[in-house]
């Protein structure tokens, strides 16, 4: 590493790196949420984290951990249960719990593409994906964000089997991965698509069963991802796909295999949640007026994503312009956060804005003005 010095101590050397991040404006510092701020940065998009009635008929713990990993004592009734529930309502054969949607990502581009295979990402995949394909033994390209030419391209020179990896909504664009299109040029390669669900579970469809589910795609699609610790509220995640996936991973992804279990109220919460989300249809049919609101009272001149997801952004060019308005923004109590460079690439730094089902019209249109007079 070039700023490694000999003679230096690690943690002096540690420093040193620090400083040059600071030198970016990229230095991360852990933060807590200052008393009052109004929430425009969570992934709670639908507030089911702060819905007590989800939580508070969890009154029977049977324990407080579930005392090992699945394969040793930790496999209870109340796993199989969720998953044998998550498998319906995703409409998949089998469904696998994972502990997180970092690791369940992980967990699959790890272990099932084998040594000779090829796996082809979106470039502007999460960072668990591009780690979990680098983790695994196939060869792994990128393509061009969304682009099928550019990746039909590439799919002429694969070896092996082939995988396609794609998110369903990008984390930083709010952008949709083309699915319908994705499905002929997949089996024209004969090649497996995984598609993330990240930031559409719990959003897309009559019940929030994800956009593959919504597209009736979930057929063809080799395995899906979901996580529940963005609009559903809590945490964890879930494979879905086949039961011989199902079994593959049960014996070879370790990020399955060596944790320790979740325990019963993380499992009831997802349950919980889920039925919560199915029974009130209106959390997103107000998330849709609020996304509205907000793309109609930014000023048209301002440089905005394109994005009808609840992620939203205002482009800035640099990471200290970023920051400053960032900055501004936090002052005038709108709690959100700059995306600076190295998460996105040079000169497509953004404020990123999450907006909610909660957010009221008044802290909608105050954001927005606020966001108007800084450019005016
Ligand atoms: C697209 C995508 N996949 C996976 C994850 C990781 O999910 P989790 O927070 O459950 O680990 C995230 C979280 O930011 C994400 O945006």
């Amino acid at each position: 590493m070039k700023f490694v010095k000999p003679g230096l101590k690690l943690n002096d050397t540690l420093e040193v790196i620090l400083n040059e991040r600071k030198k970016n404006g990229a230095f991360r510092f852990l933060r807590t949420p200052k008393e009052g701020m109004i929430d425009f940065i969570s992934n709670d998009y639908l507030g089911l984290a702060k819905v007590r009635s989800i939580s508070e008929n969890i009154v029977e713990y049977e324990e407080n951990g579930a005392g090992g990993s699945r394969l040793l004592s930790g496999n209870k009734a109340y796993h199989e249960q969720l998953e044998s529930f998550l498998a319906e309502y995703f409409h998949s054969e089998a469904a696998l719990l994972f502990n997180s949607g970092y690791t369940a990502n992980l967990g699959v581009l790890s272990c099932v593409p084998q040594k000779g295979d090829t796996i082809y990402f979106d470039e502007l995949s999460h960072m668990c994906i591009k780690e979990g394909v680098r983790l695994s033994r196939a060869n792994y390209y990128n393509f061009k964000h969304n682009n099928l030419s550019n990746l039909e391209s590439k799919m002429k020179n694969a070896t092996g089997n082939i995988f396609v990896v794609v998110e369903s909504v990008y984390s930083m664009d709010g952008d949709h991965a083309p699915l319908k299109e994705l499905i002929p040029l997949c089996e024209k390669y004969n090649a497996n698509l995984i598609v993330d669900e990240a930031h559409s579970t719990g959003l897309y469809g009559e019940s929030g069963f994800g956009l593959c589910c919504d597209l009736e795609i979930q057929d063809k699609v080799f395995a899906r991802i979901y996580t529940f610790g963005k609009a559903v509220g809590c945490h964890g995640a879930v494979v879905a796909g086949s039961q011989i996936l199902k079994d593959y991973l049960v014996n070879y992804s370790r990020q399955f295999i060596y944790t320790t279990a979740m325990n019963f109220h993380s499992v009831k919460i997802i349950e919980n949640a889920i039925q919560y989300r199915k029974k009130h249809p209106e959390v997103v049919e107000q998330l849709t007026k609020n996304i509205l609101l907000f793309r109609q009272s930014i000023n048209p001149g301002i440089n905005k994503l394109e994005s009808f997801h609840p992620i939203q952004g205002i482009m800035v060019q640099g990471n200290e312009a970023a920051i400053k308005l960032a900055n501004h923004l936090n002052e005038l109590g709108f709690d959100m956060r700059p995306i600076v460079s190295p998460t996105v690439p040079v000169n497509e730094e953004r404020i990123r804005i999450c907006l909610h089902s909660f957010n009221s019209t008044e802290e909608i249109k105050k954001l927005c003005d606020a966001i108007n007079i800084y450019y005016s």
